[in-house]
């Protein structure tokens, strides 16, 4: 019974699962003034200096900067794992820092360079776990989880372990599980930095193809020429600072005639 209950969900909702007038809009992430130092070894290390910046829901930006140079410290302050020195992130009028993790849960999807599952849990559990932590009822989560691993185009290893799937695919799911609440932001740190270039460019056009459907931000970062040549916009991370690249967007919209 109650698996034919979800089937009947899962049949005639899919289309309906990504609300896109929740997730289009004008939401923004603006960073203002914002700092981060670390202290090493005695000595106060001044990674991001005085960063301006925003980035809008319905578009895709990249952040691009040498190895070391700050990438995952922002990107972990704009999602609200770490807390500036100074300044303030803002998501719409809200401060990240002042949500509770449910709260942020429902604006920020995140997707890191190495995909964290738990072994214990099957891969649509894995997938559900981020909805039942926002408290989705057990159905809501696995007629969602079910939409989305179709989404990634892994329905088929819904009841398999964690450690039967190769890393494309763990990136993969760990990606439905970051959408299962509907963010208006995906946040990835070098999503595909793990992967070989053609499974990397799979997880990239899935990325990019629920974006365009929900409408929702995307802030990624990357080493990777390919995968900023995607992106809508650039913004190059140098010696602390944070500047919005035209060259890249010219690049990119230079791609986009081609196609
Ligand atoms: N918690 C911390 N305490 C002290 N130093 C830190 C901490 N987190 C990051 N750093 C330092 O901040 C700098 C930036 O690190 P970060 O991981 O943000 O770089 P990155 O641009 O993401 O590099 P990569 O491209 O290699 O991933 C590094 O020098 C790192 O050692
Ligand atoms: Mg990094």
């Amino acid at each position: 019974m109650y698996s034919k209950v979800i089937s009947v969900f899962s049949s005639l909702q899919r289309e309906a699962f990504i609300s896109k007038g929740r997730m289009e809009g004008s939401l923004e992430v603006c960073l203002q003034s914002v700092t981060k130092s670390f202290c090493d070894e005695n000595r106060q290390i001044t990674i991001l200096k005085n960063i301006n910046a925003c980035f809008q829901q319905g578009k895709t930006h990249a952040i691009v900067g040498a190895s070391g140079v700050g990438k995952s410290t922002l990107l972990h302050l704009i999602a609200g794992l770490d807390k500036p020195t100074s300044g303030k992130i803002l998501i719409g009028s809200d401060e990240i820092s002042s949500l509770s993790s449910l709260e942020r849960a429902s604006k920020i999807g995140l997707v890191f360079q190495s995909p964290y599952l738990i072994k214990e849990f099957s891969v649509i559990e894995n997938v559900m776990l981020a909805g039942k932590i926002s408290g989705l009822s057990e159905i809501e989560c696995k007629k969602k989880a079910l939409y989305l691993l179709k989404e990634v185009e892994l329905e088929q290893t819904e009841n398999w372990e964690i450690g039967k799937l190769s890393g494309g695919q763990r990136q993969r799911i760990t990606l439905a599980r970051a959408l299962m609440n509907e963010p208006s932001f995906l946040i990835a740190d070098e999503p595909t930095g793990n992967l070989d270039e053609v499974t990397g460019n799979v997880v990239m056009s899935m990325i990019l193809s629920y974006q365009k459907k929900s409408g929702m931000g995307i802030i990624i970062s990357s080493h990777n020429p390919a995968v900023t040549s995607l992106m809508e916009k650039v913004f190059i991370l140098k010696n602390g600072c944070l500047i919005e690249s035209v060259e890249f967007v010219k690049a990119h919209e230079q791609r986009v005639k081609r196609v």
